[in-house]
C-alpha cells in the first residue's frame, strides 16, 4: 500500500488564526488540509466556502487542500472551490442529482474527484462510478460534526471497499473521516484505509506533531 496520508480537519482549528494553525499543522508534518464545508441545508452545521480556501492560497499554504463538500445541490459551488485552490473535490451522492455528472465537472476543473459514503449509504454506489475516481471517502460518523466517536461497523466497510479498490487495479486512495485518534487508527489501517482525516484528536492536543507521528508510528506498526 502506498504511503499514508495524514489529514488534519481544520473543523476543530482556531478560526481566529487559521492561517497560523494550517502551517504550524504542516510543520508539524500533516500531509494535506482536510477543509470541511458544510450548509446549515445537506448537515445541521454552517462552516466555510470557497473564499477561506482562497484566503489559505494567498497566505502561502501549498500542500494539497481536501475539500469535502457537504453541502447540497454540489455543482455550482465545485468550480468555485477549483478556482480558490482546491486540490481534491469530494461529495456525498445523496447531494447530487447526476453523480457522474458532479465528478466529471470536478476533473474538468483540474481537481482530483472524491465520493463520500456516510456510515448508512451502501458500498454499491461506486460500482459504476468507481473507475472515474481518484479517492473514497468513508465517513465513520454521521456528518455535521468534529468530535464524535469512530462507528465500528466502518471497519467492515473499509474491508469491502478496500477489496472494490484492489480489484479496480487503479490508484484510489481510501480515506477515513470522523472519531480518528492515534490508539485506533492502526485497526483503521489494517482494515484497507491510506488516508486519515482526524480534527480534534489533532487540534485539542497541546503538540500537533506528538499526535502526528504517534499516528504514523501506529499505522506502520
Ligand atoms: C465531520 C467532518 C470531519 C470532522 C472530523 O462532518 O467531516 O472532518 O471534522 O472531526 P473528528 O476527527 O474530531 O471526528
Ligand atoms: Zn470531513
Amino acid at each position: 500500500m502506498s504511503n499514508c496520508i495524514i489529514a488534519p480537519s481544520i473543523l476543530s482549528a482556531n478560526f481566529a488564526k487559521l492561517g497560523e494553525e494550517v502551517d504550524n499543522v504542516i510543520a508539524a508534518g500533516a500531509d494535506w488540509v482536510h477543509f470541511d464545508v458544510m450548509d446549515n441545508h445537506y448537515v445541521p452545521n454552517l462552516t466555510i466556502g470557497p473564499m477561506v480556501c482562497e484566503a489559505l492560497r494567498k497566505h502561502g499554504v501549498t500542500a494539497p487542500i481536501d475539500v469535502h463538500l457537504m453541502v447540497e445541490p454540489v455543482d455550482r459551488i465545485i468550480p468555485d472551490f477549483a478556482k480558490a485552490g482546491a486540490s481534491i473535490i469530494s461529495f456525498h451522492p445523496e447531494a447530487s442529482r447526476h453523480v457522474h455528472r458532479s465528478v466529471q465537472l470536478i476533473k474538468s476543473h483540474g481537481c482530483k474527484a472524491g465520493l463520500v459514503l456516510n456510515p448508512a449509504t451502501p458500498v454499491d454506489v461506486l460500482d459504476w462510478v468507481l473507475d472515474e475516481l481518484d479517492l473514497v471517502l468513508l465517513m465513520s460518523v454521521n456528518p455535521g460534526f468534529g468530535g464524535q466517536a469512530f462507528i465500528p461497523s466502518t471497519l467492515d466497510k473499509l474491508r469491502v471497499v478496500r477489496q472494490k479498490i484492489d480489484a479496480s487495479g487503479r490508484d484510489i486512495r481510501l480515506e477515513v473521516d470522523g472519531g480518528v485518534k492515534a490508539d485506533n487508527i492502526a485497526q483503521i489501517a489494517a482494515a484497507g484505509a491510506d488516508a486519515f482525516v482526524a480534527g480534534s484528536a489533532i487540534f485539542n492536543a497541546p503538540d500537533y506533531r506528538a499526535v502526528i507521528d504517534a499516528m504514523r508510528a501506529n499505522v506502520a506498526g
